[in-house]
């Protein structure tokens, strides 16, 4: 098993972060590929026409490797996850009355393409929101989603693994069951990508639009964005000098050109060449390459098994492995806790998570240990004596 990696990042000592669902702090390399962007400015005359494509292309090889795309022209450089779902609203010609599917409680740019989408195209949007049930939770949410795909279904929206909860969605059965209806498959990947397993080969999604400040361990205003061949003929948002053929050649740019990059080129942001968040993204994607997705996976389940399961006798509520994410996950409280004190309690011991009501999201990865986890579920525990006394 990999061992903690905490030393090659700088987060400060004792702060027990558990929260990379919110953002990844800063490895050592991303911060040095930043530094290094921005001294380059101070020379620009030694900026040459390269160097605005090829950093932009070895990342495009990154992502693809670590979501087994075999063509990087697929990837297109985004700034935001609602940028890279405008580009995929723009494209879909949906027939009038036909339904857009889409999980409950997504995180917003997952979720307001969809609503202007249906009201210009007159679809009808289908929300499946979460049971409120805690028996079977991620099971029965997995199946009514199944149930709401029929041949009239244009569209299914959703994530891999929910941002508020950590909840699974059975991306196979959901590919197989919009593929009989012939509708797209767009999926979030930022809440799982980088540190969830993902086959691009295997799913087949339409599109898979990841932000890459959280588990990508980028920097923030910039993001990634698999287009599948539905997208490769289609309009970008934005009219770019860069996204159009030939414009390698600089000489020649104002011999206008009717014809766009090929595959998913087309779809980059403006400026795209970032040349100090393209060198950090890189260098974030070298270092998850190295680890590996699986082994950042199994290291956040093998820290956290004991804690989870202490807290469940104690009456917490965890959703079962196989519906849930290792690297993020929610923890509810049992009844009549007092969510003030818990705050407080994690406080003062430098743990950071993310508290919502009746329940905590918990989001470790590979600078945490099972220390952190024996910590979070003492202050937890501590809750429900408090509670009997
Ligand atoms: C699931 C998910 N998607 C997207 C985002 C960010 O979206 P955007 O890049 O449009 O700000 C977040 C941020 O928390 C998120 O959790």
């Amino acid at each position: 098993m990999i061992h903690c990696q905490r030393e090659l990042f700088s987060l400060p000592e004792g702060a027990r972060y558990l929260n990379c669902a919110f953002m990844s702090p800063l490895l050592h390399t991303v911060k040095n590929a930043g530094i290094q962007g921005l001294n380059n400015k101070k020379t620009p005359y030694l900026v040459k026409v390269e160097d605005f494509f090829e950093p932009a292309e070895r990342l495009r090889e990154a992502f693809s490797a670590i979501i087994n795309c075999p063509d990087p022209g697929q990837i297109a450089i985004i700034p935001s996850v609602s940028y890279g779902m405008a580009n995929v609203a723009k494209n879909m010609n949906i027939p009038d009355n036909a339904e857009i599917v889409i999980a409950g409680e997504q995180f917003p740019s997952n979720m307001y393409p969809w609503f202007r989408l249906a009201k210009e195209q007159h679809a009808a949007i289908k929300i499946i929101q979460p049971p409120d049930t805690f028996t079977g939770r991620g099971n029965t949410w997995n199946q009514q989603i199944l149930d709401a795909i029929n041949p009239n279904t244009a569209l299914v929206a959703l994530s891999h693994c929910h941002w508020a909860d950590g909840t699974l969605f059975d991306l196979k059965n959901i590919r197989s069951k919009t593929r009989e209806a012939d509708a797209a498959l767009i999926i979030d990947g930022t809440q799982s990508v980088g540190a969830l397993p993902f086959d691009v080969q295997e799913i087949e999604p339409d599109a898979l639009v990841c932000a890459g400040y959280k588990w990508l361990m980028g920097p923030y205003s910039i993001g990634l964005a698999y287009y599948g061949d539905r997208f490769n003929n289609g309009t970008p948002i934005e009219e770019n000098w860069i996204n159009r053929l030939n414009s390698e050649d600089f000489a020649g740019l104002v011999d206008y050109e009717e014809k766009y990059q090929k595959g998913a080129l087309r779809y980059e942001v403006g400026e795209h060449s970032n040349f100090i968040l393209v060198p950090m993204m890189l260098a974030a994607l070298n270092q998850i390459q190295t680890w590996g997705v699986q082994s950042i996976q199994e290291y956040c389940r093998d820290i956290s098994q004991t804690a989870i399961d202490r807290l469940r006798e104690a009456g917490f509520w965890i959703e079962d492995e196989n519906f849930r994410g290792s690297h993020l996950f929610g923890i509810r409280f049992p009844r009549g806790i007092d969510i003030n004190l818990i705050e407080k309690d994690l406080e003062s011991r430098r743990i950071y998570v993310s508290v919502r009501g009746t329940s905590i999201r918990v989001a470790p990865h590979l600078y945490n240990t099972t220390d952190d986890f024996d910590i979070l579920s003492e202050v937890l525990l501590n809750s429900v004596l408090n509670l009997k006394t």
